[in-house]
């Protein structure tokens, strides 16, 4: 990989009639130069390519990126607008922009759900006559397809996200427990653990996730559901299946067992990284998170608990099997931007071997391109990027439409109610729930 170091600064002049003096000289050597037609670039020669993106976890390794970038394309200066890392607040700030055509925007970040919207809405702009049919074929085909509307590709995929059980190696070593292979077990497990600490006053949980009403919500009670056997959308006849035994069951576990249980009820306005600071101090045995937790977990500047991490697949119920959420984010380029092949310069240099492998190594995302998952500087980073690789290929995609934006609030909605009250009539409010996706899923039929 290569990664440049900045160059050296220029050493202060030592003398006021010195630095006057130079800087002269600096003067009419650029002013050469211009009229020349060297490298060096004018103000107006170089081109504004304003990519809107989210807070990142690793600000560091993105300061590199864009330095490299800048480095190698001194005709393009990447401006960013630095948005909300909540994927539902990311998706209002952008859509607003993209609604009014605004020309604030030419590259943006895309979460996996949106391909479908952004196509169906005119906002992103196929890119298949940029990408030759051969380089498509080294990224994962389930990313690829997650970008693909009505044949077009919309997006290029940057990395993927998948549900994963963070476990403390440490806890259950010590009091001789494997890692849980149910919903049950965990729970249970967790609940020993956490009163076996508290006898030698140390107060922990045992579980921490992401129940506030948002995206997130949706992605997690997927899986309890899923695990069940159970459905958010049934595939096939396109219609609501949250009322259906299975998905009231995990559902049930959920309200019962987890929130106020295995987990604080705290966890009600949780997402991500509230999830994560709880785990990585060394506050709760179980954790769900994306990939990207690993490396922050086993930070020792960032974390209580480095070394002490181990990953295992979720659990699932015992009639059920293990699933993750596909999640992820794709680069899109706007339909309106004035600048489309500068866009698609950096959004090519993004999706890169480099640097998708600068991401995974430093911070712990999960690449797109095939290729990297046997990188051995990929795998020293993240030794779980080999086992886990069949959980990032078998992922299990959200409803895929148009109107999923519509159909998350929804479901948010419901889940939010009936997790956060004990006495919630969890079948009547699926039902309401229901009602509303299948109004919303036959204006798509
Ligand atoms: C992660 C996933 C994204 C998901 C979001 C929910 O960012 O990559 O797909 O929607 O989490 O919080």
């Amino acid at each position: 990989m290569a990664i440049r170091s900045a160059r050296p600064k220029p050493r202060r002049q030592r003398t006021a009639g010195r630095g006057v003096c130079l800087a002269i000289t600096i003067i009419m050597v650029l002013s050469l130069t211009m009229l020349a037609g060297c490298p060096g670039k004018k103000e107006s020669d170089v081109m504004t390519i304003r990519f809107v993106t989210w807070k990142p976890n690793q600000p560091e390794a993105w300061e590199e990126i864009l330095r490299i970038f800048h480095e190698e394309n001194p005709g393009i200066r990447i401006e960013r607008e630095i948005g909300p890392h909540s994927s539902t607040a990311f998706h209002d700030l952008l859509t607003q922009k993209l609604k009014n055509r605004s020309r604030d925007v030419d590259v943006f970040f895309m979460d996996v759900i949106w391909p479908a919207e952004f196509a169906a809405a005119g906002w992103a702009m196929p890119l298949d006559d940029f990408i030759a049919a051969q380089e498509r074929e080294k990224f994962l085909e389930g990313a690829i397809l997650a970008n693909t509307f009505e044949n077009r590709l919309y997006g290029i995929p940057l990395f993927v996200d998948s549900g994963m059980l963070y476990y403390r190696k440490d806890l259950l070593k010590q009091y001789g427990f494997k890692p849980p292979v149910t919903w049950q077990e965990m729970a249970d497990i967790s609940g020993k653990i956490v009163i076996k600490e508290s006898k030698k006053g140390r107060y922990i949980y045992g579980f921490s996730g992401q129940f506030k009403q948002y995206e997130g919500l949706v992605c997690g009670m997927m899986e309890y559901i899923l695990s069940n056997n159970g459905m958010l959308v049934d595939r096939e006849k396109g219609v609501s299946a949250v009322t259906g035994k299975p998905a009231i069951e995990a559902v049930r576990f959920v309200r019962d067992r987890i929130i106020g249980g295995a987990a604080p009820v705290g966890v009600l306005a949780y997402q991500e990284p509230e999830s994560l600071d709880l785990f990585i101090q060394g506050k709760a045995v179980f954790h769900r998170n994306w990939p990207y937790a690993w490396q922050i977990a086993n930070d020792p500047q960032r974390s209580t608990i480095a070394g002490n991490v181990g990953i295992a697949k979720l659990p699932h119920f015992p009639a059920g099997k293990s699933y993750a959420a596909l999640g992820g984010w794709q680069l899109g380029i706007s339909s309106y931007s004035e600048h489309k092949e500068a866009a698609w310069k950096f959004v090519q240099f993004l999706a890169s071997d480099r640097i998708q492998k600068l991401l995974a190594v430093r911070s712990g995302k999960a690449p797109t391109r095939k290729a990297l998952y046997d990188d051995p500087e990929v795998l020293k980073a993240n030794p779980h990027f080999r086992d886990m690789k069949d959980v990032f290929l078998s992922a299990y995609p959200r409803p895929v439409t148009p109107l999923y934006p519509a159909l998350s609030n929804i479901l948010q909605r419901y889940f939010s109610t009936v997790i956060s009250d004990r006495q919630s009539d969890i079948a009547g409010e699926a039902e309401n729930a229901s009602r509303e996706m299948n109004k919303l899923l036959s204006m798509t039929q």
